[in-house]
């Protein structure tokens, strides 16, 4: 039901499509501001959409459009690309289809769950947060805490590395810690956390962990098996869908974790923790996100172009080579302005574990005054604190905050050039 895939295999060398490729499949790389072509940093907020993903979504809502597990063709239809969406959904995380749920996004569906997670809890347990987190990954904790007199430990950031603080974060888990709150990657930083060691941590403390994969799922495929995590969310408007997040959990803590719902509303996983109607078309689009990165994935060799490659295999190609291409686009982003004295970098350096995000100040001008330069010259940057608050504010940056401007797929090297060239000029 979603549209033939629209880029073409042509080349052998190169595991991805080539940019060029890429961006033909976004309409909104058309768009011209001012004169100039519109080159979107803002992918970090959330990235532009391919044309099939909203074909997928006009398709369902023009010819699929009902409420499920009615016994007509349309209602069938819907509750059959629902199970496919979360099959694929499934296959994004490397988790099972039952343990996919829906939800507006990734803070809308962690606010239940950490409600329900703690019902048991009270005096005397602690959850852990970190300073590195978006505060969608630590507000949820902190409500719970507070209703249930459950103490919040805070794991420091190392404000020179832009990573967590290793040694902290040991000191802060122990035997009273119910569940570790953690982000894969800073939204505000691209820094990469070590989840897995976390995990690990966490699990020798007979701790649950809780990820939030929203700013890592559109740069590194994600792998909660491998993670050994027990809840990941992320939202598909950061990997090219639409407005909508998933919430991964394993099976046994789906079924029993203590959610608000309906009494007549189904009580087996996942659906008890979907209440009330869900966005059947975002779902929709979400899945056809997943299968647009999957169809970026070339065959190895020529003659492996009949080849049947899985779904998870071609996401895996898929974002090995986005990796790389990010990983030297930052490096281009980040060599040019470093070189600029009017110009302040934060975070993790190229080569380490981070993605192609990066943040920065220019000297004697406010964030603002950056981002509405650079968009009357069509390069669309974010500014502000992101919602990562306690980060700024460990910078030292205030209430003024960074300025961010963030790679995806769709990025090139020319619109790179630009805006080096523009931050070049505020000095
Ligand atoms: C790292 C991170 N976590 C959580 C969120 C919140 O996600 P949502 O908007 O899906 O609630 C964001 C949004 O920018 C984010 O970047």
């Amino acid at each position: 039901m979603t549209s033939a895939p629209a880029v073409e295999r042509k080349g052998k060398s190169e595991a991805v499509a080539s940019v060029e490729e890429i961006r033909a499949e976004f309409p909104a790389l058309e768009r011209v501001h001012a004169g100039a072509p519109v080159a979107y940093f803002d992918g970090p907020g959330g990235t532009q959409v391919p044309r099939r993903v909203a074909d997928a979504m006009v398709d369902y809502l023009f010819h699929h459009n009902a409420n499920t597990h009615w016994l007509y063709p349309t209602s069938e239809e819907t509750d059959a690309l629902i199970l496919r969406a979360r099959e694929t959904l499934a296959d994004f995380l490397n988790a099972a289809p039952e343990e996919i749920a829906f939800g507006q996004n990734m803070t809308t569906l962690t606010f239940p769950l950490a409600r329900g997670l703690g019902r048991d809890w009270g005096p005397g347990d602690e959850i852990v947060v970190t300073e590195l987190d978006h505060h969608a990954n630590v507000a949820p904790w902190r409500a719970l805490a507070r209703e249930r007199g459950v103490v919040v430990r805070t794991v420091r950031m190392d404000v020179q590395q832009g990573r967590l603080d290793w040694r902290d974060l040991e000191q802060q888990i122990g035997p009273r810690t119910r569940l570790v709150a953690v982000g894969a990657a800073s939204n505000a930083l691209g820094t990469i956390t070590d989840v897995r060691g976390v995990v690990e941590l966490a699990r020798a403390a007979g701790a649950l962990s809780f990820v939030d994969a929203v700013h890592f799922a559109p740069h590194e495929l994600v792998d909660v098996r491998d993670l050994d995590c027990d809840f990941l969310a992320c939202s598909a408007y950061k990997f090219y869908g639409p407005h909508i997040g998933i919430l991964f959990g394993r099976r046994e803590l789906l079924d029993r974790v203590d959610v608000p719902r309906l009494d007549p509303a189904p009580d087996t996983a996942p659906e008890r923790l979907e209440t009330g109607t869900q966005n059947h078309e975002g779902i929709v689009g979400a899945a056809a996100a997943v299968e647009f990165l999957a169809s970026l994935a070339r065959a190895e060799s020529s003659s492996a172009m009949a080849e049947r490659v899985s779904r998870r295999d071609a996401l895996r190609r898929t974002f090995d080579a986005l990796h790389r291409r990010g990983e030297s686009l930052l490096a281009q982003l980040w060599n040019a302005l470093a070189s600029m004295d009017h110009v302040t970098l934060y975070g993790p350096r190229p080569g380490t574990p981070r993605t192609p995000t990066l943040v920065f100040t220019v000297r004697g001008r406010s964030t603002n005054d950056v981002a509405i330069d650079l968009a009357r010259r069509g390069l669309f940057v974010s500014n502000g604190d992101f919602y990562a608050a306690t980060v700024i504010e460990r910078l030292g940056r205030g209430v003024d905050g960074v300025v961010r401007a963030g790679a995806v797929c769709y990025t090139t090297t020319e619109e790179l050039e630009r805006l080096i060239d523009a931050v070049k000029r505020l000095n």
